[in-house]
């Protein structure tokens, strides 16, 4: 095809041209919404390096899903910021935690909104880490039953999908294990499949309070230079069982998620970052860029490069702005 018998710019000339020739398309069905919960009542606090973004008690949740729902987003992740900490992160498995109880107060309130719980302790846990820690190693196996623990109460209390993001080996397998075990055969297990110990989880730190009081994260969380070693986690957690896999962070990751869509057939979800917002939020604010168009622009890319979900602190903006 060539110029000037072929001319890529006709059908550019109008929207309704560009709406016909459009090949990627952005729906809140793809939409997943992240939700901090605390302990309490009338709680609501910003997140300063997330605008827009709260800690909020059981009710403010319960609000909030009811406008996801009302904005025709699917699904809400919900993450907790317990009472207390300790080495052993006894509220990622208490009944009564933030979280379950949560789910609980959502599945009364909006029973057909899907409840995703993210699953790891490092909220939990008084040194910050995703794993039981001896010395300054965090162990992989001793980690496992307590992630399946913690897995087990979110379906318990009415978690329709337990997100894995720990990256310990084998935690896929010891969740699918323990949740058939007790009978949740339908509870849908989202794993964090490919996670690269990323410096744009920073505002998430803030958001949870779960920055790590020693090293960081890089014995388990993925190198960012490795693109195969991605495949290789992607295959591993669908062997062990898991229903949707997922690539985190997403923009700087495009290619990753582009070759996983392409070498599996599995269900795929992206997590657009706390810091991926917060650079588009911050850059709006200075007036340096578009906020609305970026969020846009950023959205439909991950869409392009292949994720049907897109986990995003943008879920309620970009819905609205799709309406
Ligand atoms: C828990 C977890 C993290 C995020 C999701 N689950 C933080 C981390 O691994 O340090 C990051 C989400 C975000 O940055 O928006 N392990």
């Amino acid at each position: 095809m060539q110029y000037p018998v072929y001319r890529a710019r006709r059908t550019r000339r109008n929207e309704n041209l560009r709406r016909m020739v459009r090949e990627t398309r952005l729906s809140p069905d793809n939409l997943i919404y992240p939700l901090f919960v605390v302990h309490g009542e009338g709680i609501r606090r910003e997140i300063g390096s997330m605008p827009g973004v709260f800690q909020q008690s059981m009710d403010g949740i319960v609000r909030e899903c009811r406008e996801c729902r009302d904005l025709g987003i699917p699904a809400v992740i919900l993450f907790g910021i317990p009472q207390s900490k300790d080495a052993l992160a006894s509220e990622a498995y208490d009944p009564d935690g933030c979280v379950q109880l949560a789910v609980k107060a959502i599945k009364d309130a909006v029973p057909e909104l899907v409840v995703i719980t993210d699953v790891c302790l490092c909220e939990y846990t008084d040194h910050g880490h995703c794993g039981i820690v001896e010395g300054d190693r965090i162990l992989n196996d001793p980690t496992l039953e307590l992630l399946a623990q913690s897995a087990l109460s979110h379906a318990r209390a009415g978690a329709d999908i337990v997100a894995p993001s720990d990256m310990m080996d084998g935690r896929v397998a010891a969740i699918r294990d323990c949740l058939d075990e007790e009978g949740f055969h339908d509870t849908i297990i989202m794993a964090y499949a490919v996670k690269y110990a990323s410096a744009f989880y920073g505002p998430f730190r803030e958001a949870a309070e779960s920055a790590p009081a020693f090293g960081d994260r890089r014995s388990y969380q993925m190198d960012p230079p490795n693109r195969l070693e991605a495949l290789r986690e992607a295959a591993l957690d669908i062997e062990e069982g898991a229903d949707v896999i997922m690539v985190k962070p997403a923009l700087p990751y495009l290619d990753i998620i582009a070759e996983i869509r392409e070498r599996y057939d599995m269900p795929l979800a992206a997590y657009q970052v706390s810091g991926e917002y917060a650079m588009i939020q911050a850059a709006g604010r200075l007036g340096w860029v578009d906020p609305e168009r970026a969020m846009m622009e950023s959205l439909i890319s991950i869409r392009r490069a292949g994720a049907a979900m897109i986990l995003t602190y943008f879920a309620k903006d970009a819905a609205r702005a799709l309406s």
